[in-house]
């Protein structure tokens, strides 16, 4: 049982859903936005985080597109931030999680990446958060850095599926791309992990979870179309280079969790499964919010 938890980012999207689960599960929480805890500030780090705590870091710069045009604040925050947690955590004596990305991989590959693939990030983001991965596990060789993918609540956030459930239930159509394949990670999984991975009993320091299989945007998309009861012929195929996005994206991500499964973490679920269960539950407020 973790004692408390600390959660650094804690205003973003894994953050508020991991708060939240806290509450729920009645462990002791400290959830520290931005604004209460920057990651950046080292000292600022260190006053948080005490003896036996859980340690989440969930801050990021996380927006693929940002970072691309920041390198400065992307490796900031992604590197030199999360080895400042990294030490904080190692000082204190406290245990720590640190989240990085399927992004860290080329998207040569056509097989689920496992723990043991070459990292080969495209994109200032992949590169930072890998950098973070290193100077993580090199402050605290004993942390976990736990990679995760295409992460989504399903209801209320700004996440892919969320837009893509608000669009359901307008007339409108949409277009996804069907030339980038990874694996969905319904939040909720991802947090029953964490809390996993916290109870101590797993040795690897680098673990994936997310939940199993594969697909694409674009089936992702139609997906939740079809769960909602939408005709998945409103969203529209577009190829990466139509989508036209600044930074480069890996053409294939897909995570396995065969090597973390065998290091003790509970199997995953089917990516469709978890998603039908994200989409039952309620918008927050209690109806579909407006397209924005
Ligand atoms: N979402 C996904 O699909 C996905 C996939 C793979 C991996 N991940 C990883 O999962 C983790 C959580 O991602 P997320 O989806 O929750 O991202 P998010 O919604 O963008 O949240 C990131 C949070 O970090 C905060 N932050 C930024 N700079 C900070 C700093 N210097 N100090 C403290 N906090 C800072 C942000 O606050 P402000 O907005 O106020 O700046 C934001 O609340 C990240 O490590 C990300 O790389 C996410």
């Amino acid at each position: 049982m973790v004692a408390r938890i600390v959660i650094t980012g804690a205003g973003g999207q894994v953050g508020t859903f991991l708060a939240g689960e806290a509450a729920r599960r009645g462990v002791e929480a400290s959830a520290l936005t931005h604004r209460q805890c920057d990651i950046t500030d080292s000292d600022a780090v260190e006053r948080f985080i005490a003896a036996s705590d859980l340690v989440v870091n969930c801050a990021a710069i996380a927006n693929v597109d940002a970072a691309e045009a920041d390198p400065d604040t992307a490796y900031a925050v992604n590197a030199t931030g999360a080895e400042n947690v990294a030490h904080a955590c190692a000082r204190a004596g406290a245990q720590l999680i640190h989240l990085s990305t399927d992004y860290v991989f080329s998207g040569q590959q056509r097989h689920p990446y496992d723990v043991g693939d070459e990292a080969a990030p495209l994109g200032v983001y992949g590169r930072s958060k890998l950098a973070g991965e290193v100077a993580v596990l090199a402050a605290m060789p004993d942390a976990h850095v736990v990679r995760t993918s295409w992460v989504y609540t399903g209801a209320g956030g700004t996440d892919f599926v969320a837009g893509i459930r608000r669009l359901a239930g307008t007339d409108e159509t949409a277009d996804a791309v069907d030339d980038q394949v990874g694996s969905p990670t319904y939040v909720k999984d991802l947090a029953d992990a964490v809390f996993e991975i916290g109870e101590g009993r797993i040795r690897e320091p680098v673990l994936h979870v997310a939940n199993e299989g594969a697909c694409t945007r674009l089936e992702l998309a139609r997906a939740v179309f079809t769960e909602l009861g939408a005709d998945p012929q409103r969203i529209r195929p577009v190829s990466t280079a139509q989508a036209g996005r600044p930074a480069p994206r890996p053409a294939y991500s897909a995570l396995s969790m065969g090597l973390s499964v065998r290091a003790g973490l509970t199997p995953p679920r089917p990516w469709r499964a978890a998603l039908a269960e994200a989409l039952a539950q309620p918008v927050p407020g209690g109806q579909l919010p407006s397209t924005p």
